[in-house]
Parts: structure tokens; C-alpha cells; sequence
């Protein structure tokens, strides 16, 4: 046995039927669909490798965790076993809980942000993105160069490159920044890890310009699993110590617990400042809840506070990993286009290489999470320009990304290796008929985070025969 790919390390004890649905039932219902798979409905599809956010597989710890659950309004003692799991973990000083990671962000944003004001971080995700620009800031994403190629082997792609950062701030004052960010691991740009070496040098910086550090810390333990294998001196660290040693770094993290807390729901919002605090308590209460239970229901914090745990299990975390190594390596073994080295909970097709014949003005990414839904009932998601491409404020001109990526991201504690076998199988045959698949153009798109409820028809010009 491959010691690189452990076993599972749990059995099944309890199974949610799911099942291919015939050839046309599944062309119609992407038509119906707008060609979006978020449109699609769930039991329509086969394999959902959508998202790995709120989709794991509870353990009887967590299911016995929900039973115990405290549904006081305030006070509950399910809100004192989240706070000693955060303060163990994250070590911050205060944190609110919410319901998942974007009001998380809002709150931050809402209590930060200027307009006009920058917020910098290695690569933002769409949700923060958004938050970012929804209040009138400007997302800067500046990821190390290595990061935006998918080749390259660096251990840590995740890494923000700290001599732009230093420029950067210079450039725009650091009163024009409420905060600085990095997002571990960086899910927009293929769930590469950050090192500590590098979080220490952007806290570094950060701090001496006086700018606040968050951390948004959805995969975590993933990330700090990731610089005990590849960190030089973090081998026989825990995942743990690791991760006390991240947010230590820190002034407060956002948290989506949907990821590496491994529930169906849940977030918070940590930081060290009493201020910050008070004012997140207010502006809590105005949309989420009371702050000691924060928009869920007191069971979801018992979920969370036993799934953190969880999360952080190393023998888990081997397994994790050795999922999406798996998945790479068929992968490439049959010559799909995929981020190399593997991240942490996804794998990411290079659809702008698979399709080099689509423009990406016509979507490549689109296409291929089309072509994954028709071919094998796959659902994935795009991460591309239908995610990220915008007019410039000041040209007007469109503004695309570097990479046309699709994303194969992976539940956990779901899906079994066949699984995965099916996915390789599938990917192959739609590269076998590359050059026949189309783009796709609007019918419809919002303003912001459009992917998730935009409309598409395809472009049949762009398919080469
Ligand atoms: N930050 C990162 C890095 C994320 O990946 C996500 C969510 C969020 C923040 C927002 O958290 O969903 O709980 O509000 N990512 C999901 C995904 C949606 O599919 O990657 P949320």
C-alpha cells in the first residue's frame, strides 16, 4: 500500500443514497439550469464536488455534541465549550459567533471599512471580497508570483509577497488600510498552504505600519497539517501548537467553521480589541443574534466546538490530504491540466489550458463544470472569470483573471477513493472530445458574486471540430 494514501480512518456507520440519473434527464436539466449547476437541484446530481463548505460528514462525537446542546438565549453552556475551544485553539481574546463566515466578514467590514479604503491580503475569496467592495473598499489580492503559476512546485503557493505588501502600503498610506488580511489556505488560488515563516513576516509588516491582521482561517488545520509535513522545523510540532503559533501572529480571524470545523453551519469572528468587540456585539445583535449564541442555534456551537477538535485530528488531516493527492495524481497521470502541487481540500482543472480553443471572454471554466455535470453528473465549481472577471473602475476595460480553474473540491469524510475514480474516469473522457465543447455567454448576471445566480446560453462559434 501506498503510505502517502492512509486508509480512512473511520468506518460508515450510517449512508445517504445518491444516483446517476439517465443522459437526458441530465441535458435537461442543465438547460433548465441556465447552464449554472447552482441551479441545479441537488438530487439531480451524482457526485457533489461543488463545495467542501458545510458538506461534511458529522462523527458520532459531533451527532452526541448536537444532543447536548444548550439553547439558552444567553449564556449557554454549548457558547462557554465553543469559547474554551477557540481560546485553546485561536487563543484570541474575544469572539462572536455567527452563522457562517461571511457575516463574519460583514461585521468586520461594516465596523473597518471607508470608502475608497484598501484591504490587502495573498488572494481574498469572493465572499470577501465582496464584503470589501460592497462597503466601497478595494480588495488587493498580492499573492506571491509563484502562486499564479500552476506548475510550480513551490511548498507554499499560498504565501503574500511581502516586498509588494511593504510597497503597496507605502504606495497608499497606511491610513488608507483598515485592516490587512491572508487567507489560509488560499482557497481562490488553489488551496495552497501560506507558511508561518511568511504569516510572521505579514504580521511583521502589518504591525509596524500599525494595520490591524486578520486571518481568515476557514482551512486552518488543514494549513498548519500542511507546515508540519513541509515547514522546516514543524515536523514534530502538533497541529495544535502550529496553530497557537499562527494566530498568535494575529490581531482576529474570520472563520467560516463550515470548512475545518467540519459542521453544516456555523462561523465566528475573533479578535483582540475590547473596541472592536463591543462594537461587533452591537452590530451582532442588529443582525445575527445575541452574542453569545450569534444567528445559530446553541446545538450548532456544540457542533463546532467538537468538530474544531476534530479538525485539527492529525491521523484525519493525513487522510485529508492524501485525498486530494490522490485525486492530482490520476489526474496528471492521464494529462488533465491540474494545480500542482495539490492543495488542501480541492483540486483544481486548469480549464484554460484543457480548453485553450475558448476564449476567456466565453468562459472556459463554465464549459468544463457544464461538461462534468453532463458526462458523469458531476457537480464543480468555476473559478474563473465568471467569478472574478470586472470592469476597471477608472478604464472600464474588462479585467480577467490569470487562471480559468475549476474546482473539484472535496466533502469531508464523504466520498470514497471510487468516488474519486469515477471523477478521474470522467474528466478523461471529456478531455478525449476537447476541441468540440463550446463557451458559454450571460443571459443574466447581478453585480456582485455572480456566479452564484447567473444564467448562460452557449456559444457555438467557439467549438472547433
Ligand atoms: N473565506 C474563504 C477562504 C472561503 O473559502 C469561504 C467560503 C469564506 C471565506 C466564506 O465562508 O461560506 O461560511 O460564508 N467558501 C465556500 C467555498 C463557499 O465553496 O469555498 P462562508
Amino acid at each position: 500500500m501506498n503510505p502517502h494514501h492512509p486508509p480512512e480512518p473511520f468506518r460508515i456507520k450510517m449512508v445517504e443514497p445518491i444516483r446517476l440519473i439517465g443522459q437526458d434527464e441530465r441535458e435537461r436539466a442543465i438547460e433548465q439550469a441556465g447552464y449554472n449547476v447552482f441551479a441545479l437541484l441537488a438530487e439531480d446530481v451524482f457526485i457533489d464536488l461543488l463545495t467542501d463548505s458545510g458538506t461534511g460528514a458529522m462523527s458520532q462525537a459531533q451527532w452526541a455534541a448536537i444532543m447536548q446542546g444548550d439553547e439558552s438565549y444567553a449564556g449557554a453552556r454549548s457558547f462557554q465549550r465553543l469559547s474554551k475551544a477557540i481560546k485553546e485553539i485561536f487563543g484570541f481574546r474575544y469572539f462572536v459567533p455567527t452563522h457562517q463566515g461571511r457575516a463574519a466578514e460583514n461585521i468586520l467590514c461594516s465596523l473597518s471599512m471607508k470608502p475608497g479604503a484598501y484591504v490587502p491580503s495573498n488572494m481574498h475569496f469572493d465572499t470577501t471580497d465582496a464584503n470589501i467592495r460592497a462597503r466601497g473598499g478595494r480588495p488587493v489580492n498580492l499573492l506571491i508570483d509563484e502562486g499564479r503559476d500552476p506548475q510550480n512546485l513551490h511548498p507554499f503557493k499560498g504565501n503574500l509577497d511581502t516586498q509588494k505588501l511593504r510597497a503597496f502600503i507605502s504606495e497608499v498610506g497606511p491610513e488608507n488600510i483598515p485592516f490587512g488580511m491572508i487567507t489560509i489556505t488560499n482557497n481562490a488560488g488553489g488551496g495552497q498552504p501560506v507558511s508561518i515563516e511568511n504569516i510572521r513576516q505579514v504580521s511583521n509588516t502589518y504591525r509596524e505600519f500599525g494595520i490591524p491582521f486578520f486571518i481568515d482561517a476557514c482551512r486552518f488545520a488543514e494549513n498548519a497539517y500542511f507546515i508540519k509535513l513541509r515547514e522546516p522545523g514543524y515536523a514534530q510540532k502538533t497541529t495544535l501548537e502550529i496553530a497557537n503559533e499562527i494566530f498568535s501572529l494575529a490581531d482576529g480571524a474570520t472563520m467560516s467553521a463550515k470548512k475545518d470545523a467540519i459542521v453544516n453551519i456555523g462561523g465566528f469572528l475573533a479578535m483582540n480589541s475590547e473596541d472592536l468587540y463591543r462594537k461587533a456585539c452591537n452590530e451582532l445583535i442588529l443582525r445575527e443574534g445575541f452574542p453569545t449564541y450569534g444567528g445559530l442555534a446553541g446545538r450548532d456551537l456544540d457542533a463546532v466546538a467538537t468538530g474544531l477538535w476534530e479538525g485539527l485530528d492529525e491521523s484525519y488531516l493525513a487522510y485529508r490530504l492524501a485525498q486530494t493527492a490522490y485525486l492530482t495524481e490520476s489526474l496528471l497521470a492521464n494529462q488533465i491540466p491540474v494545480i500542482q502541487p495539490p492543495g488542501g481540500h480541492a483540486v483544481y482543472v486548469d480549464a484554460g489550458r484543457l480548453f485553450s480553443h475558448i476564449p476567456q471572454s466565453e468562459f472556459p471554466g463554465q464549459a468544463l463544470s457544464v461538461e462534468l455535470y453532463r458526462q458523469g453528473g458531476i457537480r464543480a465549481v468555476e473559478i474563473g472569470s465568471v467569478m472574478f472577471a470586472h470592469p476597471d473602475p477608472v478604464s472600464g476595460q474588462m479585467v480577467y483573471p490569470d487562471l480559468e480553474l475549476v474546482r473539484l473540491a472535496i466533502p469531508r469524510r464523504v466520498y470514497t477513493q471510487s468516488h474519486l475514480d469515477f471523477v478521474v474516469q470522467t474528466l478523461v473522457e471529456i478531455a478525449g472530445r476537447g476541441r468540440q465543447v463550446h463557451g458559454y455567454r450571460f443571459t443574466y448576471a447581478p453585480e456582485f458574486l455572480r456566479h452564484f445566480t447567473a444564467r448562460f446560453e452557449p456559444v457555438p462559434g467557439s467549438a472547433k471540430t
